[in-house]
């Protein structure tokens, strides 16, 4: 094998890791595409547009950490799309620390960022290496908008709501089902405090449709703020247009309490999956920029500041492809001014991420500054 790729795509067959190549192919990068499946790897990358000029490569491997570090090996950065992350991500990183590579995933998931900051958070410090779960429109978006709040000094609390039109591939649905039987947290008061389950609240969108929302395992956000002595308070929650989505997450939690919890980890995976399948049964179409559009606000405040962000975005797997090929683009030239498990604005900066996402026409941000000491009355 050709040593000379600076990137692997992980999960290489699947729908991210697509829309991952598409946007290596646009910045030149060359890349590794790789997965357990060399066929589907194959049938994958065969309809990534301008995969005709990309630089790649092709490899089969087995999920596990010897086969990882050899393929790991003189590389500079991973992404990684194999998901669910919980069940999946503690290999791949391990791997990483033994290749000295940094580590990109698409988490949005609190407890598969948790598990990667117990296991390694510290040594990846200590190697140098960062690894940055998150690196995708859940909740990378989101938190640009709250980064945005928090440069108006004063503000200590972060209310963040998420505004979604997606059709969830085949291991978003997964993750999406197994989340539920995962504990989220939101921060009050400098503490993360656990959702006692599925919280549902009400959102009123820029055009005053109001939407049921869940906590949708409570996003990446918590985690990162409750690691910033600036921020007090940090909650999220996101509504999907759809509004079918958050009643079938009820219908499982439901199911899962009082018949699934039960069962041993093997079975209930396959239920849950099985489950999942309901949802989305196959790899579904290519987005359509023209549906698929998302809002993201953030309103942050303090004593006597208030500020908004609203991000406007399109193609939530799209935008995943490009932050993703984006920060792999990063890592493969830079030395990261941070190390450890660290969020992609804290990594990337914030207006560098969404000056990437302006530039490829995916995003646009409005920030207003509803209050600030000294304002005319
Ligand atoms: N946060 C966000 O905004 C965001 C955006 C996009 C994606 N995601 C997350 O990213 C993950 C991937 O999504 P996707 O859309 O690419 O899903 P997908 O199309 O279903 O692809 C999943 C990939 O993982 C591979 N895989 C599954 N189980 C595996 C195992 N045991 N060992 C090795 N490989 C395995 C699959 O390989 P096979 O083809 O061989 O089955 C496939 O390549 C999901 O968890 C999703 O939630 C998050």
């Amino acid at each position: 094998m050709n040593t000379d790729y600076p990137v692997v795509i992980y999960g290489a067959s699947g729908y991210t890791a697509r829309l991952i190549a598409e946007h290596l192919r646009d910045m030149g990068v060359p890349f590794i595409a790789a997965g357990r499946n060399r066929k589907r790897i194959e049938e994958a990358m065969a309809i990534v547009p301008g995969i005709e000029n990309a630089r790649y490569e092709i490899v089969e491997i087995e999920h596990n950490v010897e086969a990882l570090t050899k393929l790991l090996t003189g590389r500079k950065v991973i992404c990684n799309t194999v998901g669910p992350f919980m069940r999946y991500n503690l290999e791949v990183a391990e791997a990483c620390l033994r290749s000295g590579v940094h580590y990109l995933d698409t988490t949005g998931e609190q407890s598969a960022i948790l598990q990667l900051d117990e296991h390694f958070g510290k040594e990846f410090a200590k190697a140098g290496l960062v690894m940055v779960p998150s690196t995708a429109y859940m909740y990378g978006l989101s938190e640009i908008g709250a980064q945005f709040c928090l440069e108006t000094p004063g503000v200590d609390s972060l209310r963040l709501h998420g505004i979604g039109n997606a059709v969830p591939t085949v291991a978003s649905a997964q993750t999406i089902l197994d989340a539920v039987r995962r504990p989220s947290y939101y921060l009050k008061d400098n503490e993360l405090v656990r959702y006692p389950g599925i919280e549902n609240g009400k959102v009123c969108t820029p055009s005053g449709e109001v939407l049921i929302t869940s906590n949708w395992g409570g996003s990446s956000n918590p985690i990162w703020f409750s690691r910033d002595g600036r921020v007090r308070n940090c909650k999220m929650d996101v509504a999907i247009w759809n509004q079918e989505l958050y009643k079938k997450e009820l219908e499982i939690e439901r199911a899962y309490k009082v018949q699934l919890q039960w069962l041993p980890e093997d079975q209930l995976t396959q239920v849950m999956d099985h489950m999942a399948k309901g949802v989305t049964p196959d790899t579904p179409p290519r987005e359509s920029r023209q549906v698929h559009r998302s809002i993201d606000i953030c309103l942050a405040t303090g004593n006597n500041v208030a500020v908004k962000s609203t991000i406007y975005s399109t193609g939530g797997y799209l935008t995943t492809g490009l932050l993703q090929a984006y920060a792999a683009r990063r890592l493969m030239s830079e030395t990261p001014r941070v190390t450890g498990l660290r969020s992609p604005s804290s990594v990337f900066g914030h207006r560098e991420l969404m000056g990437a996402l302006q530039s490829w026409g995916y995003a646009s941000i409005k920030v207003e500054q509803l209050a600030a000491p000294g304002q005319p009355l």
